[in-house]
Protein backbone atom coordinates (compact mmCIF):
# COMPACT_ATOMS: atom_id res chain seq x y z
CA UNK A 1 0.00 0.00 0.00
CA UNK A 2 1.97 3.08 -1.30
CA UNK A 3 1.63 6.65 1.56
CA UNK A 4 -0.74 9.04 0.32
CA UNK A 5 0.95 12.35 1.04
CA UNK A 6 -2.01 14.85 2.62
CA UNK A 7 -2.39 18.00 0.70
CA UNK A 8 -0.75 20.98 3.04
CA UNK A 9 -3.15 22.78 5.11
CA UNK A 10 -4.06 25.77 3.89
CA UNK A 11 -2.33 28.87 5.99
CA UNK A 12 -5.12 30.42 8.39
CA UNK A 13 -5.62 34.23 7.76
CA UNK A 14 -4.09 36.28 10.23
CA UNK A 15 -6.89 36.98 12.90
CA UNK A 16 -4.79 38.87 15.21
CA UNK A 17 -4.54 36.46 18.47
CA UNK A 18 -7.89 34.65 17.63
CA UNK A 19 -6.70 30.86 16.68
CA UNK A 20 -9.91 28.43 16.87
CA UNK A 21 -7.82 25.55 16.77
CA UNK A 22 -5.41 26.44 19.20
CA UNK A 23 -6.39 28.89 21.72
CA UNK A 24 -9.43 26.22 23.25
CA UNK A 25 -9.08 22.71 24.09
CA UNK A 26 -10.86 20.57 21.71
CA UNK A 27 -9.26 22.02 18.64
CA UNK A 28 -12.36 23.70 16.63
CA UNK A 29 -14.61 21.67 17.40
CA UNK A 30 -14.38 22.66 21.35
CA UNK A 31 -13.81 26.37 20.08
CA UNK A 32 -17.66 25.90 18.09
CA UNK A 33 -18.73 24.49 21.68
CA UNK A 34 -17.72 27.46 23.37
CA UNK A 35 -18.88 30.40 21.13
CA UNK A 36 -22.07 28.70 21.31
CA UNK A 37 -21.79 28.29 25.27
CA UNK A 38 -20.55 32.07 25.21
CA UNK A 39 -23.48 33.10 23.39
CA UNK A 40 -25.95 31.45 25.74
CA UNK A 41 -24.73 32.38 28.41
CA UNK A 42 -25.30 36.38 27.92
CA UNK A 43 -26.98 37.38 25.04
CA UNK A 44 -30.33 38.26 26.39
CA UNK A 45 -28.59 40.83 28.32
CA UNK A 46 -26.51 41.86 25.99
CA UNK A 47 -29.52 41.81 23.57
CA UNK A 48 -31.45 44.48 26.38
CA UNK A 49 -28.60 46.61 25.59
CA UNK A 50 -29.10 46.57 22.44
CA UNK A 51 -31.88 47.51 22.29
CA UNK A 52 -32.05 50.29 25.08
CA UNK A 53 -29.03 51.92 22.45
CA UNK A 54 -31.78 51.47 19.53
CA UNK A 55 -31.66 48.76 18.08
CA UNK A 56 -34.56 47.55 16.19
CA UNK A 57 -35.79 45.28 13.06
CA UNK A 58 -35.80 48.79 11.80
CA UNK A 59 -32.38 50.73 10.09
CA UNK A 60 -30.64 47.82 9.08
CA UNK A 61 -28.71 46.53 7.59
CA UNK A 62 -27.13 45.05 10.58
CA UNK A 63 -22.89 44.27 9.52
CA UNK A 64 -21.49 42.28 12.33
CA UNK A 65 -18.03 41.60 11.77
CA UNK A 66 -16.07 39.01 13.26
CA UNK A 67 -19.34 36.55 13.22
CA UNK A 68 -17.19 33.54 13.74
CA UNK A 69 -19.84 31.07 13.44
CA UNK A 70 -22.73 32.63 13.89
CA UNK A 71 -23.86 31.67 17.52
CA UNK A 72 -24.66 35.81 18.26
CA UNK A 73 -26.35 35.78 14.62
CA UNK A 74 -28.56 33.24 14.69
CA UNK A 75 -29.96 34.89 18.18
CA UNK A 76 -29.94 38.47 16.31
CA UNK A 77 -32.10 36.94 13.10
CA UNK A 78 -34.82 35.07 16.28
CA UNK A 79 -34.86 38.17 18.42
CA UNK A 80 -35.27 40.62 15.18
CA UNK A 81 -36.79 38.83 12.63
CA UNK A 82 -37.08 41.94 10.08
CA UNK A 83 -33.79 43.28 10.21
CA UNK A 84 -31.20 42.65 7.42
CA UNK A 85 -28.15 40.84 8.63
CA UNK A 86 -24.60 40.56 7.13
CA UNK A 87 -21.96 38.54 8.87
CA UNK A 88 -18.39 39.12 8.07
CA UNK A 89 -15.44 37.05 8.86
CA UNK A 90 -11.70 37.05 7.51
CA UNK A 91 -11.77 33.07 8.55
CA UNK A 92 -13.84 31.49 6.10
CA UNK A 93 -14.06 28.15 8.02
CA UNK A 94 -15.42 29.58 10.91
CA UNK A 95 -18.00 31.50 9.10
CA UNK A 96 -19.12 28.87 7.05
CA UNK A 97 -20.62 27.15 10.40
CA UNK A 98 -22.70 30.14 10.16
CA UNK A 99 -24.73 28.85 6.97
CA UNK A 100 -28.53 28.84 7.73
CA UNK A 101 -28.02 31.85 10.36
CA UNK A 102 -30.46 33.85 8.44
CA UNK A 103 -27.73 36.03 6.79
CA UNK A 104 -26.19 37.16 4.35
CA UNK A 105 -22.30 36.16 4.69
CA UNK A 106 -18.84 37.64 3.59
CA UNK A 107 -15.10 36.69 4.05
CA UNK A 108 -13.39 39.69 4.74
CA UNK A 109 -11.07 41.50 6.94
CA UNK A 110 -12.12 43.92 9.84
CA UNK A 111 -9.75 46.83 8.13
CA UNK A 112 -11.44 45.86 4.37
CA UNK A 113 -14.56 45.57 3.91
CA UNK A 114 -15.65 45.04 0.54
CA UNK A 115 -18.67 47.22 1.34
CA UNK A 116 -20.33 50.36 -0.32
CA UNK A 117 -19.37 53.77 2.19
CA UNK A 118 -22.99 54.60 4.21
CA UNK A 119 -24.50 51.67 2.93
CA UNK A 120 -25.32 50.31 6.90
CA UNK A 121 -27.26 51.13 9.71
CA UNK A 122 -25.60 49.11 12.74
CA UNK A 123 -22.38 47.60 13.30
CA UNK A 124 -21.52 44.85 15.84
CA UNK A 125 -18.26 44.15 16.88
CA UNK A 126 -18.36 41.19 19.84
CA UNK A 127 -15.35 39.88 21.64
CA UNK A 128 -12.87 41.18 18.23
CA UNK A 129 -11.26 43.93 18.95
CA UNK A 130 -9.47 42.37 21.97
CA UNK A 131 -7.80 40.13 19.03
CA UNK A 132 -6.44 42.99 16.47
CA UNK A 133 -3.20 44.16 17.34
CA UNK A 134 -4.19 47.99 16.36
CA UNK A 135 -8.24 47.96 16.24
CA UNK A 136 -8.18 51.89 14.57
CA UNK A 137 -7.90 50.36 11.24
CA UNK A 138 -11.28 48.18 11.75
CA UNK A 139 -12.90 51.01 13.11
CA UNK A 140 -12.53 53.42 10.63
CA UNK A 141 -13.73 50.69 8.44
CA UNK A 142 -17.30 50.22 10.95
CA UNK A 143 -17.39 54.54 10.18
CA UNK A 144 -17.07 54.28 6.41
CA UNK A 145 -19.71 51.96 5.87
CA UNK A 146 -22.03 53.09 8.49
CA UNK A 147 -24.65 55.40 7.12
CA UNK A 148 -24.72 59.23 8.95
CA UNK A 149 -26.45 58.65 12.37
CA UNK A 150 -25.55 54.76 12.30
CA UNK A 151 -24.77 53.11 15.60
CA UNK A 152 -21.57 51.15 16.54
CA UNK A 153 -21.84 48.45 18.69
CA UNK A 154 -18.68 47.25 20.53
CA UNK A 155 -18.94 44.56 23.26
CA UNK A 156 -15.96 43.44 25.03
CA UNK A 157 -14.26 42.92 28.34
CA UNK A 158 -11.56 44.25 30.67
CA UNK A 159 -9.50 41.33 32.37
CA UNK A 160 -9.30 43.52 35.32
CA UNK A 161 -13.00 44.09 36.40
CA UNK A 162 -14.23 40.80 33.87
CA UNK A 163 -15.00 38.74 36.33
CA UNK A 164 -15.83 38.54 40.26
CA UNK A 165 -16.42 35.43 42.47
CA UNK A 166 -17.57 34.17 46.16
CA UNK A 167 -15.12 32.66 47.08
CA UNK A 168 -12.20 34.24 45.46
CA UNK A 169 -9.09 32.34 45.10
CA UNK A 170 -5.77 34.79 44.67
CA UNK A 171 -3.52 31.97 43.93
CA UNK A 172 -5.27 31.73 40.20
CA UNK A 173 -4.29 35.32 40.34
CA UNK A 174 -0.57 34.23 38.30
CA UNK A 175 -2.81 31.51 35.92
CA UNK A 176 -5.06 34.82 34.63
CA UNK A 177 -2.33 36.85 34.32
CA UNK A 178 -0.36 34.51 32.43
CA UNK A 179 -4.03 34.02 29.74
CA UNK A 180 -3.78 37.48 29.35
CA UNK A 181 -0.20 37.71 28.42
CA UNK A 182 -0.70 35.00 25.93
CA UNK A 183 -3.55 36.69 24.43
CA UNK A 184 -1.30 40.24 24.36
CA UNK A 185 1.89 38.31 22.92
CA UNK A 186 -0.03 36.87 20.03
CA UNK A 187 -1.29 40.74 19.24
CA UNK A 188 -4.42 40.87 21.48
CA UNK A 189 -5.72 43.05 24.81
CA UNK A 190 -7.82 41.34 27.40
CA UNK A 191 -7.84 44.69 28.89
CA UNK A 192 -9.34 46.09 25.86
CA UNK A 193 -12.49 47.47 28.06
CA UNK A 194 -10.63 50.86 29.12
CA UNK A 195 -9.72 51.48 26.04
CA UNK A 196 -13.04 51.17 24.31
CA UNK A 197 -14.97 54.53 24.68
CA UNK A 198 -11.40 56.20 23.71
CA UNK A 199 -10.98 53.97 20.78
CA UNK A 200 -14.70 55.05 19.47
CA UNK A 201 -14.20 58.69 19.78
CA UNK A 202 -10.86 58.18 18.18
CA UNK A 203 -12.38 56.81 15.00
CA UNK A 204 -14.59 59.71 15.11
CA UNK A 205 -18.07 58.28 16.38
CA UNK A 206 -20.10 60.99 18.32
CA UNK A 207 -22.27 60.46 21.08
CA UNK A 208 -19.83 57.50 22.98
CA UNK A 209 -21.08 56.08 26.07
CA UNK A 210 -20.14 52.67 27.87
CA UNK A 211 -23.11 50.48 29.18
CA UNK A 212 -21.98 47.36 30.71
CA UNK A 213 -24.48 44.23 31.86
CA UNK A 214 -23.72 41.33 34.01
CA UNK A 215 -24.40 37.87 33.89
CA UNK A 216 -24.46 36.35 37.41
CA UNK A 217 -25.12 32.38 38.55
CA UNK A 218 -28.72 33.76 40.61
CA UNK A 219 -30.59 33.34 37.53
CA UNK A 220 -27.66 30.34 35.31
CA UNK A 221 -26.47 27.02 36.79
CA UNK A 222 -22.75 27.31 37.63
CA UNK A 223 -21.87 25.07 35.20
CA UNK A 224 -22.85 27.44 32.45
CA UNK A 225 -20.06 29.45 33.36
CA UNK A 226 -17.70 27.35 32.47
CA UNK A 227 -16.59 28.27 29.14
CA UNK A 228 -14.96 31.31 30.93
CA UNK A 229 -14.15 30.46 34.14
CA UNK A 230 -13.50 26.17 33.27
CA UNK A 231 -10.05 24.94 32.21
CA UNK A 232 -10.98 24.50 29.29
CA UNK A 233 -9.44 27.68 28.20
CA UNK A 234 -6.38 26.77 29.73
CA UNK A 235 -5.07 23.22 28.17
CA UNK A 236 -3.54 25.08 25.15
CA UNK A 237 -1.38 27.16 27.46
CA UNK A 238 -0.55 23.85 29.25
CA UNK A 239 0.23 22.09 25.98
CA UNK A 240 2.06 25.30 24.95
CA UNK A 241 3.87 25.02 28.04
CA UNK A 242 2.86 28.43 29.30
CA UNK A 243 1.46 27.10 32.78
CA UNK A 244 3.00 24.25 34.38
CA UNK A 245 1.38 21.06 35.47
CA UNK A 246 0.73 22.58 38.82
CA UNK A 247 -0.82 25.27 37.69
CA UNK A 248 -3.15 23.46 35.38
CA UNK A 249 -3.70 21.03 38.22
CA UNK A 250 -4.78 24.00 40.46
CA UNK A 251 -7.09 25.69 38.26
CA UNK A 252 -8.95 22.22 37.76
CA UNK A 253 -9.15 22.17 41.28
CA UNK A 254 -10.16 25.38 42.33
CA UNK A 255 -12.79 25.16 39.53
CA UNK A 256 -14.42 21.35 41.13
CA UNK A 257 -14.81 23.39 44.10
CA UNK A 258 -16.35 25.99 42.71
CA UNK A 259 -18.83 24.35 40.78
CA UNK A 260 -19.81 22.28 43.88
CA UNK A 261 -20.08 25.04 46.07
CA UNK A 262 -23.82 25.36 46.42
CA UNK A 263 -23.23 29.20 47.85
CA UNK A 264 -20.40 30.03 45.39
CA UNK A 265 -21.12 32.83 43.22
CA UNK A 266 -19.96 34.48 39.96
CA UNK A 267 -21.16 37.85 38.27
CA UNK A 268 -19.13 38.24 34.63
CA UNK A 269 -19.21 41.82 33.57
CA UNK A 270 -19.46 42.51 30.13
CA UNK A 271 -19.23 46.00 28.47
CA UNK A 272 -20.62 47.40 24.88
CA UNK A 273 -19.52 50.63 24.01
CA UNK A 274 -22.19 52.36 21.44
CA UNK A 275 -21.44 55.33 19.13
CA UNK A 276 -22.78 57.34 16.52
CA UNK A 277 -21.84 57.71 12.75
CA UNK A 278 -21.29 61.54 12.33
CA UNK A 279 -22.96 63.43 9.42
CA UNK A 280 -19.56 64.22 7.75
CA UNK A 281 -18.86 61.14 5.56
CA UNK A 282 -15.28 59.97 5.64
CA UNK A 283 -13.76 59.73 1.68
CA UNK A 284 -13.46 56.84 -0.40
CA UNK A 285 -15.90 54.50 -1.32
CA UNK A 286 -16.18 51.08 -2.92
CA UNK A 287 -18.80 49.13 -4.61
CA UNK A 288 -20.43 45.80 -3.59
CA UNK A 289 -18.02 43.66 -5.66
CA UNK A 290 -16.54 41.00 -3.19
CA UNK A 291 -19.81 40.27 -1.75
CA UNK A 292 -21.04 37.15 -1.48
C1 LIG B 1 -13.75 35.37 19.85
S1 LIG B 1 -14.34 35.19 18.24
C2 LIG B 1 -15.96 35.95 18.40
C3 LIG B 1 -16.93 35.46 17.38
C4 LIG B 1 -18.33 36.08 17.49
N1 LIG B 1 -18.27 37.52 17.41
C5 LIG B 1 -19.01 35.65 18.76
O1 LIG B 1 -19.16 36.48 19.67
O2 LIG B 1 -19.41 34.48 18.86
C6 LIG B 1 -13.44 36.41 17.30
C7 LIG B 1 -13.78 36.42 15.82
O3 LIG B 1 -13.14 37.52 15.18
C8 LIG B 1 -12.67 37.10 13.92
N2 LIG B 1 -11.61 37.99 13.46
C9 LIG B 1 -10.38 38.16 13.99
N3 LIG B 1 -9.68 39.06 13.28
C10 LIG B 1 -10.48 39.47 12.27
C11 LIG B 1 -10.32 40.41 11.21
N4 LIG B 1 -9.18 41.08 11.03
N5 LIG B 1 -11.35 40.59 10.37
C12 LIG B 1 -12.52 39.91 10.53
N6 LIG B 1 -12.72 39.03 11.52
C13 LIG B 1 -11.72 38.81 12.39
C14 LIG B 1 -12.20 35.68 14.18
O4 LIG B 1 -12.02 34.91 13.00
C15 LIG B 1 -13.31 35.17 15.09
O5 LIG B 1 -14.37 34.64 14.36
Amino acid sequence: MSAVTPPPAAPRPHAGSYDPATTTAGGLAGELARLEAQAELSFDEELRVLRGLGLSSAGGPLVEIGAGSGAVTRRLRRALPGLPLVAVDIDGDLLAHARGAGAELVVADAAELPMETASAGYVLLRYVLQHLPDPAPALAEARRILRPGGRILVTEVDASCWGLADPVHPELADVHAKLAAAQQAAGGDRAIGRRLTRLLRGAGFTEVALHPFATTNDTRPTDDFAPHLGPGRLQPLLAAGVLSLREFALAVDRWNRFRADPDAWVMLLGLTAAGTAPHTAPRGGRTTEGVR
